[in-house]
């Protein structure tokens, strides 16, 4: 069969060889210890577990969903007016998704034509260029470096090009680089949508995670933004809910009602009972979210602390469930560094080049394992760096 023109050059070679080189690591009886994938290894809640299960009981649950019930939109609502202060119409501001990554998939096929230029970071979470790509856009790939605590540098795209640009993601807590953005930055993303008309889609999957006290905002906090742009926000991180998709798409109305118009062609909505189970945690108690984000600080503090006395030295990131580490000494590939992790010690970390070109000289560590794992990656990963 011949491939579609929209899909060539998007399988990640990266990922088909780590995976060839981790099944040859198993083969050798080695367990690898994978801080590869993002996903959360915790559970959620009990009492989010228990209305799921009532859910599922309920006949008329299963039926096509469509929209989604108005009390999870009322508690969608009311837990960002709780968390952020931000006020959302239940009815025109607020869509459900079946995970938030569908959204971020599909929006841009609602607002970029073929030959559109649209921004994306780079390193960059890759659902969003492959939205892109799949709806016939051109990527603009905008530099997250270091030097500007990983904030796309907005006076640095040429002109003609933002003249050109239709839509721009940006993504705080990030992943892959963890870093997080400011009220100052968003401001200027707001000026430049309103300068060059570009829709401003922020996913905020990763608000939650976050450390020692520190609180990321939404972008919709800021005023105008609901002018500009949309949010997506997941229940996967938060309640640890990955496999139960729940998300939500929320801010301007008018890309909110294009988006349900969309949406609504294209599959017939989430779950009735993963809904009943979002409204639990949404409005149930909230103590799992806290321990939840206490626990990932005490691995990220375990990682960084102990890969730090190896004499491998990275931030300690505020927010997400990553760790973004510049390659130790003596390597240059974030490819061959993360084959050798695997092959060496059997550690699987993601290159960070998977993430895009800037992503080259960083690996993307997962802290999705539990602490005494984590304690053997770090005594792993000190006999290939001893070496
Ligand atoms: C930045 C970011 N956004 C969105 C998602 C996907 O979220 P969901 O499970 O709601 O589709 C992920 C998952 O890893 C992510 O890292």
């Amino acid at each position: 069969m011949q491939l579609a023109g929209r899909l060539k050059g998007l399988e990640s070679g990266i990922f088909n060889e780590m995976e060839k080189c981790k099944r040859q690591v198993e083969a050798r009886g080695i367990t690898v210890i994978n801080l590869g994938v993002g996903t959360p290894d915790r559970p959620p809640a009990t009492h989010i577990i228990d209305a799921l299960h009532r859910a599922v009981d309920k006949h008329e649950n299963y039926r096509y969903p469509l929209v989604g019930r108005p009390e999870l939109y009322r508690s969608m609502a009311g837990w960002y007016r709780r968390r952020f202060g931000v006020a959302l119409d239940p009815d025109s501001e607020i869509l459900v998704l079946p995970g938030s990554q569908d959204g971020l998939a599909h929006i841009a096929m609602a607002y970029v034509d073929q030959g559109d230029i649209a921004l994306v970071p780079d390193p960059g979470y890759p659902i969003y260029s492959f939205g892109i790509t799949m709806a016939g856009g051109v990527l603009y790939p905008m530099p997250l470096l270091e030097e500007n605590n990983y904030l796309p540098a907005l006076e640095d795209i040429p002109r003609d090009v933002s003249h050109k640009a239709r839509m721009m993601w940006i993504n705080y807590p990030n992943n892959p680089v963890a870093a997080v953005a400011n009220r100052d930055f968003y401001r200027k993303v707001i000026e430049y949508a309103r300068q060059y008309n570009v829709l401003i889609c922020h996913d905020v999957a990763y608000s939650e995670l976050c450390y020692d006290g520190f609180k990321p905002m939404s972008f919709l906090e800021m005023e105008g933004a609901r002018e500009v742009g949309i949010e997506f926000y997941s229940l996967s991180k938060t309640y640890n809910m990955a496999g139960c998709r729940i998300g939500f798409a929320m801010g301007n109305r008018e890309i909110i009602t294009t988006l349900k118009r969309l949406k609504s062609n294209i599959d017939y909505g989430v779950f009735y009972a993963v809904q009943e189970a979002g409204i639990a945690a949404l409005e149930g108690p909230q103590e799992c979210v806290e321990e939840n984000a206490r626990a990932y600080q005490r691995r990220r503090d375990l990682l960084v602390d102990g890969l730090a006395s190896l004499g491998w030295n990275m931030f300690r990131p505020r927010a997400s469930m990553f760790v973004w580490a510049p390659l130790p000494a003596g390597y240059s590939s974030s490819i061959h560094f993360s084959m050798e992790l695997l092959d060496k010690a059997g550690v699987l970390v993601i290159p960070g080049v998977a993430f895009g070109a800037r992503g080259e000289g960083y690996v993307r560590i997962a802290l999705v394992q539990e602490e005494e794992v984590l304690r053997e990656a770090v005594q792993r990963i000190e006999k290939v760096l001893q070496k």
